[in-house]
């Protein structure tokens, strides 16, 4: 199989996420095994959306966050929950937008080019399975488009990768 990331300079956002439904769908198609679609969903992520230096998920196992599929820099492993950013989305269940990670207070810093942050917590069947977190090197990197746009994709990769039926 060969996949090609779609090349999206200059469109809107919204022409952005609706264009990357198609390529998380088509990538996604005829395979459930979650790790196998989380990996890809974190690549087609990191190669299509600008000014991003990670772009990964935490899964929930035993009451904490761990690492799973991500591409970037080598990360911390384990993230209590209610800890740093991926750890309060995952206690709130929310959504959690961070246009300056140094003002956040008990943000875990893993790669020092960070300085945005979003955080999206996965559900499935109204139980949390983990959040999806992508970095910026730029301040004030996401917005609510961004929040809206990956709650869509976050939500056709949980249906897709079960898992959890
Ligand atoms: N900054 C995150 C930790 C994960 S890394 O950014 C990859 C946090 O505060 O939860």
């Amino acid at each position: 199989m060969t996949f090609q990331v779609a090349k999206l300079n200059s469109v809107s956002k919204t022409e952005l996420y609706a264009n990357l439904q198609l390529q998380l769908r088509s990538l996604l198609e005829g395979e459930r095994d979650f790790i196998a679609n989380a990996a890809n969903f974190s690549s087609l992520l990191y190669h299509s959306l600008p000014d991003l230096n990670w772009a990964g998920f935490y899964l929930l196992k035993d009451d904490e966050l761990v690492l799973g599929p991500f591409q970037g820099q080598p990360a911390c492993v384990r993230i209590a929950i209610g800890k740093g950013v991926c750890g309060t989305a995952a206690q709130q269940r929310q959504s959690i937008l961070v246009d300056n990670v140094h003002d956040f207070p008990g943000h875990i810093a893993c790669d020092s080019a960070s300085n945005s942050e979003i955080v999206v917590p996965l559900i499935a069947n109204d139980e949390l399975i983990g959040v999806l977190d992508l970095d910026s090197p730029s301040f004030s990197r996401f917005d609510d488009e961004d929040a809206r746009g990956l709650n869509e994709l976050v939500e056709i990769f949980v249906r897709s990768s079960s898992d959890f039926e």
